[in-house]
């Protein structure tokens, strides 16, 4: 009986330590991620503020498919799932491996995901099977990409939404605007300021 008190006290404070740790690493995984990999562009996930105006953007038409570009460990792809309806489906792809790790341990039926890079999106999301979605919502930075390569990413996502479905960016400066303006014909945009930096959020409808 000793015996067991002490390997159960053992476990217990073994359990203990790893959840104090898990939780003082996470604040540091953007940061340490961001280090070896700029291409994650953010050394921090985004705050609850810009989760919900990205998340209400998203959700306010209704949309029974989504694709999620740049889900990182899953902080926005969580709350997305939490308002999609049961027979919805969300579709997030995530270039950076570690953050990828975090990605997959989202359980819930109606998440696909992949890790790759957006520019491939046509392969991707046939390899996930996706053809059109009511919504596209992005997190990735497009000043890393070349003007020809963004063109060509939001061609294709205005290809495969229907009538009314809407593609929602969240980024910290104004250089998509005229591209959004030249592709879609309805387009709000609006700053959130409680996020470090603070973001711009684009909603672009197809009409
Ligand atoms: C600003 S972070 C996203 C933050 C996260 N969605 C959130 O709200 O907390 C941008 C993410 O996009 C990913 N990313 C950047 N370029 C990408 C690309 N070309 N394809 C796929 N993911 C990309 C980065 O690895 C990073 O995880």
């Amino acid at each position: 009986m000793k015996n067991k008190e002490s390997v159960d006290i053992k476990k217990s404070g073994r359990d203990a330590f790893a959840r104090v740790g898990g939780a003082l690493r996470r604040p540091f995984s953007y940061l340490e991620t961001f280090i070896s990999d700029a291409g994650v562009a953010a050394i921090h996930p985004s705050s609850k503020y810009l989760v919900a105006r990205v998340v209400r953007a998203v959700l306010e038409c209704g949309p029974c498919a989504i694709v999620e570009f740049g889900a990182a460990e899953g902080n926005m792809t969580k709350k997305i799932l939490k308002g999609l309806p049961q027979n919805g489906t969300l579709a997030a792809i995530e270039r950076n491996a570690d953050f990828y790790k975090s990605l997959v341990e989202i359980r819930d039926a109606r998440l696909r995901t992949a890790c790759g890079d957006v520019r491939d999106m046509k392969n991707i999301l046939g390899a996930m099977g996706v053809g059109k979605a009511d919504c596209f919502v992005s997190g990735i930075p497009f000043s890393f990409l070349s003007p020809a390569e963004r063109s060509a990413l939001i061609h294709e996502v205005y290809c495969r939404l229907p009538r009314g479905g809407r593609f929602v960016a969240y980024q910290c400066t104004t250089h998509l605007i005229p591209l959004l303006r030249r592709q879609f014909q309805q387009l709000k945009v609006e700053l959130e300021l409680r996020n470090m930096p603070p973001h711009f959020v684009f909603t672009a409808v197809k009409k």
